[in-house]
C-alpha cells in the first residue's frame, strides 16, 4: 500500500512545555479542556441542543468504541480514516475494537440494532461527542476532538438535504462565525451513474500516473473519486481538467441536485458549486457539502456532510435513505476566538465567606449552604488562615463581596458584609445576610438550580 501510516517519533509524542517536560503529559494531539474553554463548549452545546430540539431532533450517544468492522465497512477500507487514522486495539478475547473516528457509522449501527425503522420516520438524531483519529497533529487537527452532528434517517427528499444544510448554517450563525465560511456543494451521484463515471475518470488518468503523488497512485487503483480532492499541486492541476461527475449524473441525480439548489436559494443560503468536492468518507451518495474557511479553502473545513442512501443497507438494514452533517468543535472555538467572540461566563463567584475559629465555622457552614440554595455562588474559606489571609484569598478569587464572621459577630449574632471593590463594610443581623446579598448582587444575577421537577 503506497499510503502508509506515518511513523511517530517517540520523543515527539509528548508536548514540551516551556522547555522542560513535567513527568506526565497528555499524548501528542490530545488536550485538556480547561475551564475557560469549557465556557465555549457549554455555549456551543446550548446552541446545538436548542436548534436541534426546535427542529424535532432527539439526542443519541453511541459508545466510544465499536467493533472495528462497523467503521471499516461504512467509512470504507480504503479511506484515509480507516487505512491510517483509527485507534484500533484488541480486547482480552482478541476481538478488534476501534475508538470512534466519527459518529455516522455508530448511529447507523444503532438504528438497525434498535429497530428504529419502526419509529416515526424520518428519524432525526443529534450528538455531541468526542472522536478519535490518528491524524497528524497540527492547528485544528487533533487526535481527540469533539464534533456535534445530526442525522436525518428514513426519507429521501432534496428538501431534507436543504434543511440539514440550513440547520448547520443556522448553528454557525448563532455562534457568530457563519460569515467566515463558504458553503461548498456538489453531487457525487448514485450507484447507478457513479460506476460509469469512475471508469471515465480512470481512463482519463491512464498514462498520467507518473504525475500523481504516491497517495493518488494508490487512490487511482482503490478509490479513484478521491483523486479529485488531493491537496498536492500537480494532482490538483490534473483534477481540474479531469472529466466532471456533474456531466455524467443520471437524470434522477441531476434533478435531485437541481432541487437541492433551488431549495437552498429559497432559504437564502449562498453556496459555491464545487465539482471537486467528494468528501473523505465512502458512504456518500448524491449531495455532499462542506463549510470552507473563506481565507484557507479546504484546509480545516469547519464541518461537512451529505446524503448516504446506501449505508443502512450496506450495514445490514433495510434499504433506507439518510443524510447528515458534523462539525468540529475545536475549530469552531478557534474561529470564535479569532472573531473575538466572548461567551457568557457563569463561573464567577458572588460571595466569599471568611471565618475565624471553631464557633464561627459552625455558623458559616449552614450559611454557605443557604446562600448557595438561594442562587448565590459562594466560596467558603474553611481553613485555618487569619482573616487577613482569607481576605487576600477573596481578592484573588475576584469576588465582589465577602461575608466575615469572627468571634465578635458570633457572640452578637451578626455578620460583616464587605464590598471588595470599594473596601467599605457594614454589619447586618446574621439572619439578614442572604437577603442583603441578594439585594447587592441583584435578583436577576442569581444562579438558581432549576433542573425541572422529578415525578415519582
Ligand atoms: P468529517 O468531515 O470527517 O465528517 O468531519 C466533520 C468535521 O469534524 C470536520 O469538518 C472537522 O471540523 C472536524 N474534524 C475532523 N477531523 C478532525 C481532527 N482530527 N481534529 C479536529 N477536528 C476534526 C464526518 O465525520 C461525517 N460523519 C459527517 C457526517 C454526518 N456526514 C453525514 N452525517
Amino acid at each position: 500500500m503506497a499510503n502508509t501510516r506515518f511513523e511517530d517519533n517517540q520523543d515527539d509524542d509528548v508536548e514540551e512545555i516551556g522547555g522542560s517536560k513535567p513527568p506526565y503529559q497528555t499524548p501528542k494531539g490530545v488536550h485538556d479542556i480547561l475551564p475557560q474553554d469549557h465556557d465555549y463548549h457549554t455555549f456551543i452545546k446550548k446552541v446545538v441542543r436548542h436548534r436541534c430540539r426546535q427542529a424535532g431532533f432527539r439526542r443519541i450517544t453511541t459508545p466510544i468504541f465499536e467493533f472495528t468492522d462497523v467503521f471499516a465497512r461504512s467509512i470504507g477500507a480504503t479511506s484515509d480514516i480507516v487505512s491510517k487514522e483509527m485507534y484500533t486495539f484488541k480486547d482480552r478475547k482478541g476481538r478488534s475494537l476501534t475508538l470512534k473516528p466519527e459518529s455516522t457509522a455508530g448511529v447507523v449501527r444503532a438504528y438497525i440494532q434498535n429497530g428504529m425503522n419502526q419509529w416515526p420516520q424520518p428519524l432525526e438524531l443529534y450528538y455531541i461527542e468526542p472522536h478519535f483519529r490518528y491524524d497528524r497533529p497540527q492547528k485544528g487537527r487533533y487526535r481527540q476532538f469533539w464534533q456535534f452532528g445530526f442525522e436525518v434517517i428514513g426519507e429521501s427528499d432534496p428538501a431534507l438535504d436543504a434543511q440539514v444544510i440550513f440547520l448547520s448554517n443556522k448553528i454557525l450563525d448563532d455562534l457568530g462565525i457563519a460569515q467566515l465560511f463558504s458553503l461548498q456543494l456538489n453531487s457525487i451521484g448514485c450507484l447507478v451513474c457513479r460506476p460509469a463515471y469512475i471508469q471515465i475518470l480512470k481512463d482519463f488518468y491512464f498514462g498520467k500516473e507518473r504525475s500523481l503523488c504516491a497517495d493518488c497512485k494508490y487512490r487511482l487503483e482503490k478509490n479513484p473519486l478521491r483523486l479529485l480532492d488531493c491537496k498536492e499541486e500537480d494532482c490538483q492541476i490534473l483534477a481540474q481538467i479531469a472529466p466532471k461527475l456533474k456531466d455524467y449524473l443520471c437524470e434522477e441525480c441531476k434533478q435531485y441536485d437541481n432541487d437541492v439548489k433551488e431549495f437552498l436559494t429559497e432559504l437564502k443560503i449562498e453556496f459555491v458549486e464545487n465539482t471537486s468536492l467528494v468528501r473523505g468518507l465512502d458512504y456518500y451518495t448524491k449531495t455532499v457539502f462542506e463549510f470552507w474557511d473563506k481565507t484557507n479553502g479546504a484546509q480545516n473545513a469547519i464541518g461537512g456532510g451529505g446524503r448516504y442512501d446506501g449505508l443502512i443497507e450496506l450495514m445490514g438494514g433495510q434499504p433506507t435513505p439518510a443524510c447528515g452533517f458534523a462539525a468540529g468543535m475545536e475549530r469552531i472555538i478557534a474561529n470564535m476566538k479569532r472573531e473575538k467572540i466572548r461567551v457568557p461566563q457563569k463561573d464567577d463567584l458572588h460571595v466569599f465567606v471568611a471565618q475565624l475559629g471553631q464557633e464561627s465555622k459552625k455558623k458559616c457552614l449552614p450559611l454557605i449552604a443557604e446562600l448557595r440554595d438561594n442562587g448565590i455562588k459562594t466560596m467558603g474559606a474553611l481553613g485555618k488562615g487569619s482573616i487577613k489571609v482569607q481576605l487576600r484569598l477573596a481578592d484573588k478569587f475576584k469576588v465582589p463581596y465577602t461575608v466575615i464572621i469572627g468571634l465578635t459577630e458570633v457572640r452578637e449574632g451578626t455578620a460583616i458584609i464587605r464590598d471588595m471593590k470599594v473596601g467599605t463594610q457594614k454589619t447586618v443581623a446574621f439572619e439578614d445576610v442572604v437577603e442583603e446579598i441578594i439585594k447587592l448582587i441583584g435578583e436577576e444575577n442569581r444562579d438558581m438550580y432549576t433542573p425541572g421537577e422529578i415525578v415519582y
